[in-house]
C-alpha cells in the first residue's frame, strides 16, 4: 500500500481475473433466458470469469450455490433471488470473507440493508400500476365493474409481490376494475395456461386478465382459445415483460399491453462488478428502464427486439 501523487495513501492493487460468481432463479421462461444470455454475453466482454449457477427455481439450492462461491473466493456475488426470503445467514459469511454481494432483477426482505452493495432492476410495482392504468383507460365508458382476474407468479418473489400491489393500488384509485380471483402461473407458459382454465371454471363474467408475465398470458391465450372465447377482445390481457413473443401476441390481437420489463441487465451488472473489485464506490439502486406496448408499437418495436 503506497501513496498516490497527492499524498493519499492507495489501496493494494487487487489481482485480477475477476470472478463472479452469478446465481440465477432457473430458465422459467423467455424473460430468463434472456436475462442469463445478457449476463453471459456482458462477462465475456468485460472479461470477467464467470461462475455461473441455475438454482432450477429451488430456494434451497440457490442458498447452497451462493455458499460454494464464498468456499471458491470468488471476487464480486451476484443473484437474482427466486424468493426474497432465507439470506441473512449467507450473506452475513459473504460479508465476514469480504466478498461484495449485487442483488440482480429481484430483491431480499433482509433488515440489514448493507449486506448488498447495490440491486440492479426494475421497479415491479410501476408495472402494475402501468398495467392497471391501461386497462382501466379502455374502460372509461364502462356502466359496470370490470372483473379482472390475476395470474401470479411464484408466491414470496418480489414481481409477484409488487406487481399484485402496484395493479391493486391503480385499480382502486379508478375504481372501475375489480380483481375477481387469482391463481398462480409459476411464471410458464403451461402454468399460465392451467390457471387461466381454474380461473375461468370459477368465474362467469372474465372481462379482463392480468399476467404477471407474457408467458403467462400466453399460456391463458391457450386456455381461453380451447373454450371459444377470444383471447384480446373478449377478455382482454395485459402482461408484463415485453418479450419478442408477447409482441407477436399484440400484433395478433390476441394481447392488449404488455408493460417491458428489461432482461438486459448484464452489462450495468459488470460495470458495478468492475467498480467493486477495484474498490470504488457503486450506487445503491440501479434501476431499468421501461415502455408499454399496444399492437401499434409493438409493430414497430419487433424488428429490434431479440429475446
Ligand atoms: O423477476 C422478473 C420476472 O421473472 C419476469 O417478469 C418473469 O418473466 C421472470 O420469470
Amino acid at each position: 500500500c503506497g501513496r498516490d501523487k497527492d499524498g493519499f495513501n492507495m489501496r493494494d492493487a487487487p489481482r485480477g481475473p475477476i470472478i463472479l460468481g452469478f446465481s440465477q432463479v432457473g430458465a422459467e421462461g423467455g424473460w430468463r433466458k434472456a436475462n442469463t444470455a445478457s449476463i453471459k454475453k456482458a462477462a465475456e466482454r468485460n472479461r470477467i470469469d464467470l461462475n455461473f449457477k441455475d438454482a432450477g427455481g429451488d430456494p434451497e439450492r440457490q442458498i447452497a450455490d451462493v455458499h460454494s462461491f464464498i468456499d471458491a473466493k470468488v471476487s464480486v456475488i451476484a443473484f437474482a433471488p427466486v424468493v426474497e426470503t432465507g439470506w441473512g445467514e449467507v450473506l452475513r459469511r459473504a460479508r465476514d470473507a469480504k466478498i461484495p454481494v449485487v442483488l440482480t432483477d429481484r430483491l431480499i426482505d433482509e433488515p440489514d440493508t448493507s449486506l448488498w452493495a447495490s440491486s440492479i432492476g426494475a421497479e415491479f410495482a410501476a408495472e402494475g400500476n402501468l398495467a392497471a392504468l391501461y386497462l382501466e383507460n379502455d374502460y372509461t365508458a364502462a356502466q359496470q365493474t370490470v372483473n379482472v382476474v390475476q395470474i401470479l407468479g411464484v408466491a414470496g418473489a418480489t414481481p409477484t409481490k409488487q406487481r399484485a400491489e402496484g395493479f391493486a393500488a391503480t385499480a382502486a384509485k379508478g375504481g372501475r376494475l375489480k380483481i375477481i380471483d387469482e391463481e398462480t402461473g409459476d411464471w410458464t407458459k403451461d402454468g399460465g395456461k392451467d390457471a387461466m382454465t381454474k380461473l375461468l371454471r370459477r368465474n362467469k363474467r372474465i372481462d379482463a386478465v392480468f399476467a404477471q408475465n407474457d408467458d403467462m398470458g400466453l399460456g391463458a391465450v391457450i386456455a381461453l382459445e380451447a373454450v371459444g372465447k377470444e383471447p384480446g377482445k373478449e377478455p382482454k390481457i395485459v402482461t408484463v415483460d415485453g418479450t419478442k413473443a408477447a409482441l407477436e401476441g399484440l400484433i395478433a390481437g390476441k394481447l392488449n399491453y404488455v408493460v417491458e420489463c428489461s432482461p438486459e441487465i448484464g452489462e450495468p451488472l459488470m460495470a458495478v462488478v468492475v467498480d467493486l473489485f477495484h474498490g470504488g464506490r457503486v450506487q445503491k439502486q440501479i434501476r431499468s428502464e421501461k415502455a408499454v406496448f399496444d399492437p401499434q408499437n409493438a409493430a414497430d418495436e419487433i424488428a429490434d427486439r431479440t429475446y
